[in-house]
């Protein structure tokens, strides 16, 4: 069933509801273990029957894969472990004929040391691509040119012998930066993004984006204030000199401008960082991204005041007419069935959809994947073995997808790269979608809702007093109201309402159509969407 738009006016990426899929994890063809662009064609008639209206993929380009793909050593080839160009296309064709649009990771901050600008850059100091790539001499008592540290670990820079130079990674030492100072690489990098848009795809993720450029006199970052024993030691300093420079808005400009050469097309950032500076990311002299990534429900504490104002310091944060984006889960964050539980991971979804914006949610995070159990010493995440006991390995929520409940949970034939985890009995596809209770059928409604009532896309956010652990809100088109009130606690709760209303989902899934008069009972975690009755509406 392909939903139909709640308005075709409004552009696309507003509209939809995004998944995000990382292809190593979703569907494996061949059997080697690993999910690849075919497996993932097997399973569009799936994406069309959850009612998804864009695809965010993880890098699929040509890569050493020590971070999984975000080290890419060939920006316009697929890695044969995911398959081809020719699979690539075929995947964009069978999504485009279901009404799905394709938004492609891409990751200009840095490559690969494999790819070949690196090794031509580092092969000599005369190399015309040497400044392609951020080269410093030692500092004044020797040792690395200044206290920068990598995000994965130790110094952000690396010591090449064969030219007595310095190398910048603001990730690995494999991950080395490009200078995005320098204008070859900007106009090598437009190419690449022309270079999908033609392929057809209809906007990027772009990664890392915030730390394009760096300070060009290399200065000393200062210390973090807050950095405590238990703070893992790559957030010792604060990033002035490396993160969101007034350079990289510009380059951000840049990138959106060629994006802009081709019709309907959007630009996704990860931007990182506070709320407080989300908002730059919009727009400056020139528009910037569509949608700068947003991960206040995942950062903020799971209680209804709290969640109340951080939705209120976003929106007020972003400039007047931007447009509000929402991430529930991501391959960088824990799963959102185990920082919350289940009964609450349906009111995390409840509230997900009816905010205003475009809600991003993570595959597997519709079945309640739990973080899979990965001892640190299996550990395939480079985050973990770097700045190991922390808790930041990633692999957790990067387990593979469940299908059903057969032994390799139908991902693969294969052994899994990643173990499946725990209670692939329940949580997954096939069991879900046969029951009609289940937190599949309540994403499924919970999309299918939002498509078809224009009053969740575009209408006004009206968010009214919280309290006793019920977050309530409205959103209002010209001739609807709809009320969602949410129970983030463990016991029930009654709210006193205002007007008649009629009851159009609740995550239960057990309610419908019910009249609800002055009174609104909710039980232990349940969230409710109301139509109020109102002549006045
Ligand atoms: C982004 C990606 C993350 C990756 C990093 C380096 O934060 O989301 O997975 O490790 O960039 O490319």
């Amino acid at each position: 069933m392909v939903h139909q738009r709640a308005d075709s006016r409004i552009e696309w990426w507003k509209c939809c509801s995004i998944y995000q899929i990382y292809p190593r994890s979703f569907q494996d063809s061949d059997g080697d273990g690993v999910g690849d662009l075919n497996g993932l064609l097997s399973r569009v008639d799936y994406l069309a029957w959850l009612g998804v209206g864009a695809v965010w993929l993880s890098p699929v380009c040509r890569s050493p894969m020590r971070d999984f793909g975000y080290d890419i050593s060939d920006y316009t080839d697929v890695d044969p472990l995911f398959g081809t160009l020719a699979d690539f296309d075929r995947l964009v064709e069978a999504l485009h004929e279901r009404n799905i649009k394709v938004i492609l990771d891409v990751v200009p901050n840095h490559t690969s040391d494999q790819h070949s600008w690196f090794v031509k850059s580092r092969s000599s100091r005369d190399d015309p691509k040497r400044n392609w790539y951020v080269w410093a001499d030692p500092g004044p008592h020797g040792g690395p040119p200044n206290n920068w540290l990598s995000r994965f670990g130790g110094s952000a820079w690396e010591w090449d012998a064969r030219t007595e130079q310095y190398y910048y990674h603001a990730f690995l030492r494999e991950q080395p930066d490009l200078n995005w100072h320098n204008p070859e690489v900007r106009s090598a990098f437009a190419d690449v993004l022309r270079f999908w848009l033609r392929r057809g795809v209809d906007g990027f993720r772009v990664d890392a984006s915030a730390v394009l450029a760096e300070d060009p006199l290399l200065r000393d970052e200062p210390p973090n204030p807050d950095f405590d024993s238990e703070t893992p030691p790559p957030e010792k300093f604060n990033r002035v000199f490396t993160d969101a420079r007034p350079e990289t808005m510009s380059y951000i400009e840049e990138m959106r401008a060629v994006v802009e050469e081709f019709s309907d097309r959007a630009l996704l950032g990860e931007v990182q960082g506070g709320i407080g500076r989300i908002g730059q990311f919009y727009d400056g002299e020139r528009p910037r991204f569509h949608l700068p990534l947003n991960f206040l429900l995942l950062d903020t504490d799971w209680h209804a005041a709290t969640l109340a104002a951080g939705i209120d310091q976003y929106i007020n944060a972003i400039p007047d007419g931007a447009w509000p984006v929402w991430i529930l889960g991501s391959h960088d964050k824990p799963r959102i069935a185990s920082q919350l539980g289940l009964a609450q991971a349906r009111i995390a979804a409840m509230l997900l959809f009816m905010l205003p914006g475009t809600p991003i949610f993570y595959a597997g995070d519709e079945i309640g994947m739990p973080n899979a159990m990965i001892s640190s010493e299996d550990a395939r995440d480079p985050f973990e073995a770097l700045v190991p006991g922390y808790g930041l390995n990633r692999d957790p929520e990067r387990a593979p997808m469940r299908w059903d409940s057969s032994e390799k949970a139908g991902f693969t034939t294969g052994e899994p790269w990643l173990p499946l985890g725990d209670h692939v009995e329940e949580r997954n596809v096939a069991s879900q979608q046969g029951d009609r209770r289940s937190l599949l059928s309540l994403y499924r409604q919970l999309i299918a809702l939002r498509q078809t009532e224009p009053a969740l896309v575009a209408g006004r956010f009206q968010p009214l007093r919280s309290e006793r652990g019920v977050l309530l809100f409205e959103r209002c088109s010209d001739d609807k109201r709809l009320l969602i009130a949410l129970n983030t606690r463990d016991s029930s709760r009654t709210c006193p309402l205002q007007s008649a209303g009629a009851l159009r989902l609740n995550t239960h899934l057990d309610r419908k159509d019910e009249r609800v008069e002055s009174q609104l009972h909710l039980r232990s975690n349940e969230g409710v969407v109301i139509e109020v009755l109102t002549s006045s509406a």
